[in-house]
Order: structure tokens, then C-alpha cells, then sequence
């Protein structure tokens, strides 16, 4: 598969590190699979739908991540608010350090600033590079909480998890335009009624998103100093609230003095929908640095409710009740 792509030089790297990556290849294989909705494979893993690359980050971080007390990971099911999170979790951490009519969200992507886990653990094939960054690390997850180690969930003091959550109609919504739009022109345009199913069915990155969810709340509840659970429509409705409760979780709340000079409200204003897609650097429609995602991909509404533009009610009525089944008694709901 991607090996030889990703790590072309394995066999010069720690006898451990081999042993993973022999691990992994040896596993792809067995595992169920299925295409993903825009390219590549997906492979039941754990039972989550997974590509082969972000498995093997997720087996070099349970053989080989030392986690630290002060690492900070924005964990998220794709489309419920990844970009957003991340800008709000860096500019809350880093507010003394950056003047916010030129800050690093005005020059890069959120991607750029907060390192996807479990695709920079690959780095130089070992994690070599994910020890090498400085404390506090901020890095960004889509992995289920199930699949993180004990030794960063059991542990209070191990490192933190903010999460945020969506409402599935909207999370599907916008998942199957970002598919449509990344899918290679090669391709039949991806049906909304087909890939609805699938999203039903729990085939899709990283999916069951139920399941997905469901984990990180669970640990909310068991563990409320380790993970912050978030509702990507609460973040919508009161976001100075939010970004206050998110700096509270992280050890870094705000000062009488930060208020008085309403940090709160510029980290918000800041990292708003309209404030970041009009940033030069997220308007970029090309696909760079090799990758076949473009920063404007990450920004299209930004709203609440675009579902009711694109299911029929029946599909809506459907996903309702897939999702009142799947929380039933978990003391959970997206209201
Ligand atoms: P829509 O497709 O519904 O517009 P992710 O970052 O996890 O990939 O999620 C992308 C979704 O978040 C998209 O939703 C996108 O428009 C929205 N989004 C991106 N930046 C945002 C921001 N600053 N505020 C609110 N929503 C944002």
C-alpha cells in the first residue's frame, strides 16, 4: 500500500519503529474495507472506517507517542467544526504572544498552525518530529477516543482533549460537499441518496460519527478535567461564552485585565466565519504542498440548518431517529 510513498527509508529507522510499521501491513489486509467517498480506501479498524495512513498513525501512537502534561488535542469527527475549533483553541492559548491585527490566522490555515496528529506522527517515518516540537503542544485528531492509549486517556495529567460536535444532518451536508468537491473529475458525481445511506450505515471517514461522538462524550462525563465536549451550535449561539469556558478548561482563563480589553471578543471576531474565509490565505483554490485539499474547501456556509436545503424530510426524519436510537439513555442530545 502507501508505504513506500510515505517511508522510503523504514529499514534505516529504530528496530520499534519497523516492528509498527510490519504490524500495520500485516493488519491492512485482513481488515474490511471499503472506497472512501472521494478517493483512497477505508478499512474497519476497531470498528471505525479509517484510511490505511491514519491507522498506522494511530498504531505509532499507541506503540511509540510520549505524551506531556501540557499537550492540548482538538479532537473532532470531520466537518463538525475541525477548522473552526482549531483557530479558537491556538489564538486562546497563544494570545500574548501574537497582536491580532497581524496574527498567524491572518497568514495560514488553522491546518498550518495545529498539526493533524495523526498524520504528523508519520514525519520523518518515527515520532521523532512530534517530540521535537516545543511545549504546549496543540495538535489536531480525528481518531476516535477509543483508540488513544491509556496512557493519555487514563492518566488526568497526561494531556487534554477539546472536542466539538455537530448535528449530523448539517455534519452529512457538509461532508458530501466536500466530497463532491475533492472527488476526482474521473469519477460519477457522488449521489446525496447513496452516500446518505452510507452515512446511515456509519461508512464514512471515521465513521460511525455516532460512535465517534458517543466516545468523546463518555469521557466528558467520566472525566470532565481531561475532555471538554462542545456543540458546534452552542460555539454558533454564544460564542464568547465558549471561548471562555474553553480557556477555564485549558488552565488559561482570561484576567479582568484581558476582559477590560476584550480579548475575548476579538479571539472571536477573529476566528469567525466571515473574518477567516475572507483571509487571503483561505481564499487559496489551488491544491499545494502536494495536498489535495485547498484552504478554501475548509469554508463554504458556516451556518446552522443548511440541511433543510438538501434532505428531503423523510431523509431527515431518518437521520432523527438514528440519532435518538444511537443516544438513547447516554443522558446526550444535538439540542
Ligand atoms: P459547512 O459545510 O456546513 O459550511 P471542518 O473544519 O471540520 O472540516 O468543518 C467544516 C465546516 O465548518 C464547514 O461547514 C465550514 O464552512 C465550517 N466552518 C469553517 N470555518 C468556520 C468558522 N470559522 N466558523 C464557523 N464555521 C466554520
Amino acid at each position: 500500500m502507501e508505504t513506500s510513498k510515505y517511508f522510503p527509508s523504514v529499514e534505516t529507522l529504530d528496530e520499534g519503529y519497523q516492528k509498527t510499521f510490519k504490524n500495520c501491513d500485516e493488519l491492512l489486509p485482513t481488515l474490511p474495507q471499503t472506497k472512501g467517498w472521494w478517493f483512497g480506501q477505508l478499512f474497519q479498524y476497531h470498528g471505525f472506517w479509517i484510511s490505511g495512513f491514519c491507522i498506522r498513525g494511530s498504531m505509532l501512537n499507541h506503540d511509540h507517542f510520549k505524551p506531556r502534561s501540557t499537550d492540548i488535542v482538538v479532537a473532532t469527527s470531520p466537518k463538525c467544526g475541525t477548522t473552526w475549533l482549531r483557530a479558537l483553541v491556538f489564538s486562546i492559548i497563544n494570545r500574548a504572544s501574537f497582536d491580532f491585527s497581524d496574527h498567524p490566522l491572518r497568514k495560514a490555515n488553522p491546518q498550518d498552525l495545529v498539526p493533524f496528529f495523526e498524520k504528523i506522527i508519520h514525519k520523518d517515518g518515527s515520532t521523532s518530529f512530534v517530540d521535537g516540537i516545543p511545549s504546549p503542544r496543540l495538535l489536531s485528531t480525528h481518531l476516535p477516543y477509543s483508540l488513544f492509549p491509556t496512557r493519555m486517556t487514563d492518566d488526568t495529567s497526561a494531556c487534554r482533549f477539546v472536542y466539538i460536535s455537530r448535528d449530523p444532518k448539517d455534519v452529512f451536508v457538509s461532508k458530501w460537499h466536500f466530497a463532491s468537491k475533492l472527488r476526482p473529475k474521473e469519477l460519477p458525481p457522488l449521489s446525496l441518496e447513496e452516500t446518505f445511506d452510507l452515512f446511515c450505515k456509519g461508512v464514512s471517514h471515521y465513521g460511525p460519527f455516532w460512535d465517534h461522538v458517543l466516545g468523546y462524550w463518555k469521557a466528558s462525563v467520566e472525566s470532565p478535567k481531561k475532555v471538554l465536549f462542545l456543540k458546534y451550535e452552542d460555539v454558533k449561539k454564544e460564542p464568547l461564552g465558549c471561548v471562555r469556558k474553553v480557556a477555564e478548561f485549558l488552565g488559561v482563563p482570561f484576567t479582568p485585565e484581558e476582559e477590560n480589553k476584550e480579548i475575548v471578543e476579538q479571539i472571536v471576531k477573529l476566528c469567525s466565519f466571515e473574518s477567516m474565509s475572507n483571509q487571503d490565505v483561505n481564499k487559496l483554490d489551488k491544491r499545494y504542498q502536494q495536498r489535495p485539499v485547498s484552504n478554501s474547501d475548509f469554508f463554504r456556509k458556516g451556518e446552522v440548518g443548511d440541511w433543510v436545503n438538501h434532505l428531503s424530510p423523510q431523509m431527515a426524519e431518518k437521520l432523527d431517529q438514528i440519532t435518538e436510537e444511537k443516544l438513547q439513555d447516554t443522558g446526550f442530545n444535538f439540542h
